[in-house]
């Protein structure tokens, strides 16, 4: 049996964490990729709901083994009280999978992370604040700290002097802050050694033979297209591939494994932090969708930029992920609306332009070109199938599939991991 992608198709959270959880129950493994605790990806099972930030959302079944690959920035500290957290509420951990190979967040991550933001006042990207950047600007610098590295002292103490060495010298000279004593940040990763011990596997091996003994794999991406380092909108992105061709590098599993990849999609669009948003929207309407959504990040507590859907987005993150579906989440939420505006092509500098411009200036540039589509003000939380949604809901559905470029497979009506309509089976 194959390996499946599932990942975010606008700007994050799309509702990749209930999709995932969604079909955990029906996988053997579930794998973070890239990324780190800057995601937040919540789950609503029953009257109980999880927010997690750096462990698989496939944690919440019970069959399923969840696994951080090589490709993700682990913060042990983050790691290990998400785990408490989980087994205080009766949550079984104990099958998680850690790569040896994946970088780890350390304290002088965080503060570098905050201090560079401060910095640069108003170009700033409006990070999580959570070290994310530098960890990765450290592992593409061969200055960082990996997860094995825990279990080496003589090694651990060199990496951490090495990627200091640079760090205090800007920490102290530039931006005016103590230095970071090495033997501290030493003594806490090694405090972490033994806690994460258990968890700690070749999992390149692990997946690769899970793969042969045709075992269901699904890799859940964090963050989104949009936010990709490459295929994003930089510089106002994270610093990892959430696009499809980092569920292979951030797991060692080749792409010729994987036949399915899934693009979470909201029925509207919404953006935390800084950077180009075309659809957005700073009236009433907006404030409705924020409202209606719940739209306030899950890890940082911020409001979430909220405009309408935009499809010149969605045929990109077809084609730079090679989507074979959508999972349509949030529909809802639009519940109410007489007309829902859907943007069917920008307009950039008087021209109309149908796909997403490589050009920044460009992408800065562009204003939406709207279609409306007629509303519904039927409560659609109850419908089991796509024949129970009301004719215009059906209609935007179906119209919405049109201008992405890949069949909707699955719809979300509601939070809850019974709120989905299932129109293709994934598995
Ligand atoms: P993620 O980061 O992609 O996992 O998404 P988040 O968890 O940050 O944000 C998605 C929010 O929408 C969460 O509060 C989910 O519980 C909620 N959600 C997911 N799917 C649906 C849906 O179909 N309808 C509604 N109303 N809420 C949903
Ligand atoms: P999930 O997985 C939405 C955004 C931040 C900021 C930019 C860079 O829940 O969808 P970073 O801390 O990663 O260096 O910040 O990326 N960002 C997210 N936005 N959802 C997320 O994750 C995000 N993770 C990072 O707001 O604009
Ligand atoms: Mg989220």
């Amino acid at each position: 049996m194959p390996a499946l992608v599932l990942l975010g198709a606008q700007w994050g959270d799309e509702g990749k964490g209930k999709a995932t959880d969604l079909l955990g129950g029906s996988v053997d493994y579930v794998v973070r990729y890239q990324g780190g605790n800057n995601a937040g990806h919540t789950v609503v099972v029953g009257d109980q709901k999880y927010a997690l930030h750096l462990l698989p959302s496939g944690i919440l079944s019970p069959t399923c083994v969840p696994v951080i690959g090589n490709g993700v920035v682990v913060d042990p500290s983050v790691l290990l009280s998400e785990l408490s957290g989980l087994n205080e509420r009766g949550v079984d951990t104990s099958k998680l999978l850690i790569s040896g190979n994946a970088h780890i967040i350390t304290p002088y991550h965080v503060t570098v992370d905050k201090v560079t933001e401060r910095f640069l006042g108003k170009r700033k990207i409006g990070t999580t604040g959570r070290g994310i950047g530098p960890t990765y600007a450290d592992k593409i610098n061969r200055v960082g700290i990996r997860v094995q590295d825990l279990y080496d002292e003589s090694i651990l103490t060199q990496k951490v002097e090495a990627a200091l060495d640079v760090k205090n010298q800007m920490l102290t000279k530039l931006y005016n802050r103590r230095a970071i004593a090495i033997e501290q940040v030493v003594e806490e990763l090694l405090g972490y050694a033994e806690k994460l011990a258990p968890y700690v596997a070749d999992t390149v091996l692990v997946l690769n033979q899970a793969l042969e003994e045709d075992k269901v794999v699904l890799f859940e991406g964090g963050q989104g297209t949009l936010l990709d380092i490459d295929h994003g909108t930089y510089p106002f992105v994270t610093s990892s591939n959430p696009t499809a061709g980092g569920a292979c590098t951030g797991s060692g599993v080749g792409p010729t494994k994987i036949s399915r990849v899934i693009g979470i999609l909201k029925a509207y669009t919404t953006r935390v932090g800084a950077g180009p948003f075309p659809t957005e929207l700073f009236d009433e309407d907006g404030q409705a969708l924020r409202r209606i959504g719940g739209e306030r990040g899950v890890t940082t507590g911020r409001d979430r930029r909220c405009g309408w859907f935009d499809a010149v987005i969605a045929r990109y993150a077809t084609r730079v992920n090679g989507l074979t579906d959508f999972f349509l989440t949030k529909l809802d939420v639009l519940t109410g609306w007489e007309q829902i505006p859907v943007c069917v092509a920008y307009e950039i500098d008087g021209k109309r332009v149908e796909e997403l411009p490589y050009s920044q200036t460009d992408f800065h540039h562009a204003k939406p070109v709207y279609e409306n589509l007629p509303g519904w003000s039927e409560d659609i939380t109850k419908a089991k199938s796509f024949a129970d949604l009301p004719k215009n809901a059906q209609n935007y559905v179906k119209a919405l599939e049109e201008m992405s470029g890949a069949p909707i497979s699955a719809i979300g009506v509601g939070p809850g991991r019974d709120e989905t309509i299932e129109i293709n089976s994934f598995l």
